[in-house]
């Protein structure tokens, strides 16, 4: 506070003013075309943070010449996008949610904190809470899912992975952002940026809870989101960022705007100009003003006319300062940059084993006839690798601008590293439609993969969407593979019928052909930097796959918005049964081709009947519920018990079922072990009727599974008279 009151009113607002790195790194960003705001050589020096700079060399020569130049040597916060791995690269979120495993997601953080750390980075804009729905969304690949309870328990995992459980002073820690502040994830008609229209009880009730947990768990950061919510753009959202994040959330950390968020008020047509942008944002309680001018050039104008109170500046400010502060930088404004520990640690093996085990775990075998696990001795069978991702090492997904793909293990690269000396292999096809091919190249490229798959015994078939047609600003309204490749898969499954299908995705796709005549398919996402050896690693038995669905893949792109806790309706379709006024389509199925919760393994489990220690709850009771799980199969495996619980009456409508508990288990064959949940009160609380977030008297079942479709169940009572 003492700080705060030696400081100018321009040097305030210059701390909420977060310039990107490349006009630090290169002069003549000054004058080119990034410089849309037409900052001063001035205005850029004196901004309080640093966006998307790393290098521990190069945030310590920046921050030593941008303190000398501050009158209070005020440090600089350097913040970057590290969102699934730095330079070791991990699965994309929305892999990571499959693997139903927080203590290994908090890994990955920790080992993409110690990276970036020693890189000179103070925060990271992650974890992406937004829950998603929507496969047309290109950034559902952020995103760990379609669950609410699930995304909570990963966010939390993030944050502490990131952050750790102490303090952010620590060695090898940054500071985490959640966002994007709220439900960017639900865009109408699935398109970067749209609109957002939610009700306040399914707001409250789905999407607000993972940024909750966040901020629970201690998230140093918030970062507003671009969409309205009831018409009002999240930046300039008062009732949102004010009342909801920091009255009811109780969030007294720092809000940061997403990249010219604030200025986008004009473009939404709330803010006449940039002035009144300024005005909006600061008065909803936005620190930070990343990457526009509307801060720095409109803000002290406004508070020498008494439209804005200089407290509101002083606010923001002190946040902004408190957050350096518990990063140690006016200690140590270098904090943990240190080039040779950058080095050293940049994909050293422990962080390249970290990430293969977290792949290994991503991955969701959705279908499988018994062609896998494959045979591990070339003599003894023939496979041959067929596709355009056979030898790719773009598999990083779209948010890993600082991993570099040569580092990456394609599958290729992962069976000579399982020994397999001679590969017979063909890519069949370009990744992306055409890929700048004569048409005379495009087919001898598919006469030569399929004359290889004539001749082998089974086909590894390598396909997938383009790493960067998911990610931001990447929606599709087809979530088809391209269809050069689906006319390789459809040529190969002609003349070979063992054939297992590897497909790559940053979304759940319309795979329906595939999974009808491939004998295979495993989804591997985008699985990182150790992706090839992982992938060989599952195909040929050395790691029998466990991942499960965090996202329903629709049957087809006309089902989304798809996901299991949907409502029944008042003309429920009960599938099979054939009933014309009923909520069904006349073509498709209304269930996802594989449900959240979803994935097979090499071994079989049996869960057993669903066991209650009570029938009937009182609001402080807790009643345990557990089940037996047995490895009915040959070879050892891990098994996502998942606990689900249906309201069945309700003031409001309520989902036909939430996910409420799960655990990972691993299990060698027939061994058989109890696997236990706990249901509490407070775990059954809605917005009801009147918008409390209560329980309600009345009927519930559980059911326990391994997906969201399982029908073994029980039923209690809960009872608050
Ligand atoms: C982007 C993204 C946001 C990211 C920010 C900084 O537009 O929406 O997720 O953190 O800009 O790169």
């Amino acid at each position: 506070m003492e700080l705060l009151n030696e400081m100018s009113l321009e040097e305030k607002i210059d701390q909420m003013l977060q310039m990107s790195g490349m006009f630090y790194e290169d002069e003549g960003v000054l004058t080119g075309p990034v410089n849309t705001a037409g900052f001063t050589e001035e205005e850029i020096r004196q901004a309080g943070s640093v966006l998307g700079s790393v290098g521990a060399e190069k945030l310590t020569k920046i921050q030593k010449e941008y303190m000398e130049k501050q009158p209070h040597h005020i440090p600089l916060l350097f913040m970057a996008d590290i969102i699934n791995g730095f330079r070791t690269i991990f699965p994309i979120p929305l892999a990571q949610g499959c693997t139903f495993h927080p203590a290994l997601v908090e890994e990955g953080a920790a080992v993409a904190a110690r990276e970036s750390a020693a890189a000179g980075l103070h925060l990271t804009f992650s974890p992406m809470a937004d829950l998603v729905r929507d496969a047309r969304w290109g950034r559902v690949m952020e995103s760990t899912g379609e669950d609410a309870w699930l995304n909570r328990c990963l966010a939390r995992a993030m944050v502490e992975g990131y952050q750790g459980r102490e303090s952010l002073r620590e060695k090898g820690r940054i500071a985490a952002c959640v966002k994007h502040f709220a439900a960017y994830g639900a865009p109408m008609a699935g398109r970067d940026y749209n609109t957002v229209e939610l009700s306040e009880r399914t707001l409250r009730d789905d999407y607000l809870p993972a940024y909750q947990e966040a901020v629970a768990a201690g998230v140093a950061a918030v970062m507003t989101s671009f969409n309205t919510l009831d018409r009002i753009p999240s930046s300039g959202n008062r009732r949102l960022m004010r009342e909801i994040l920091r009255g009811e959330m109780g969030f007294g950390g720092v809000v940061i705007s997403d990249w010219g968020a604030i200025e986008e008020l004009c473009r939404h047509g709330v803010a006449k100009d940039n002035r009144e942008a300024a005005k909006l944002a600061v008065e909803a309680g936005v620190d930070i003003d990343m990457m526009t001018s509307c801060y720095c050039k409109n803000l002290r104008g406004l508070i020498e006319e008494g439209i804005v109170s200089e407290a509101l500046i002083d606010e923001a400010v002190l946040r902004i300062l408190r957050l350096k502060n518990e990063l140690g930088l006016f200690e140590n404004p270098y904090k943990d940059a240190d080039a040779s520990e950058e080095n050293a640690l940049a994909l050293c093996q422990e962080h390249r084993q970290t990430a293969r085990n977290m792949a290994v775990e991503t991955f969701v075998l959705l279908k499988n006839d018994g062609i896998l696990p494959l045979e591990k001795e070339p003599e003894k069978e023939k496979i041959a690798l067929i596709g355009p991702y056979v030898s790719s090492k773009e598999i990083h997904g779209a948010w890993s601008m600082f991993g570099n793909p040569d580092t990456s293990v394609s599958i290729a690269d992962g069976l000579r590293n399982k020994g397999f000396e001679k590969i017979l292999s063909a890519q069949g096809c370009g990744l992306t439609e055409g890929f700048g091919r004569t048409a005379e190249d495009s087919g001898k490229l598919l006469r030569e993969a399929v004359e290889l798959a004539r001749s082998a015994d089974k086909v590894v078939l390598a396909l997938g969407e383009h790493r960067l047609h998911s990610g931001e600003a990447a929606s599709r309204a087809d979530i088809t593979l391209p269809a050069d490749q689906m006319e390789l898969f459809r040529n190969v499954c002609e003349v070979n019928k063992k054939v297992v299908v590897v497909l790559f995705s940053g979304r759940p796709l319309d795979i329906r052909e595939i999974s009808e005549k491939a004998a295979a398919v495993l989804a591997v996402w985008m699985p990182g930097t150790e992706g090839g050896n992982a992938i060989a690693d599952v195909l040929f038995g050395d790691a029998n796959p466990s991942g499960k669905l965090s996202m329903s893949f629709p049957y087809s792109v006309g089902q989304v918005p798809v996901f299991y806790g949907q409502f029944r309706t008042g003309r429920p379709h009960t599938e099979g049964v054939e009933e014309k006024y009923v909520s069904r389509y006349l073509d498709i199925p209304n269930k996802p081709l594989f449900p959240f919760g979803y994935g097979l393994s090499y071994t079989t489990f049996a869960i057993g009947p669903v066991q209650l220690s009570a029938q009937h709850m009182r609001k402080t009771d807790r009643i345990r519920v557990a089940v037996t799980v047995k490895n009915t199969g040959a070879v050892s495996g891990q098994e996502v018990v998942q606990m689900y619980i249906e309201d069945v009456h309700g003031s409001v409508v309520r989902p036909v079922r939430e996910l409420r508990g799960f655990s990972k288990i691993e299990l060698a064959p027939g061994e058989e072990k109890e696997v236990c949940f706990e249901i509490a009160e407070t775990m059954l609380r809605f917005h009801d009727i009147h918008m409390n977030d209560v329980s309600e008297d009345g009927a519930f079942k559980v059911y326990i599974g391994n997906s969201s479709e399982t029908a073994n169940g029980a039923s209690f009572v809960l009872d608050l008279r």
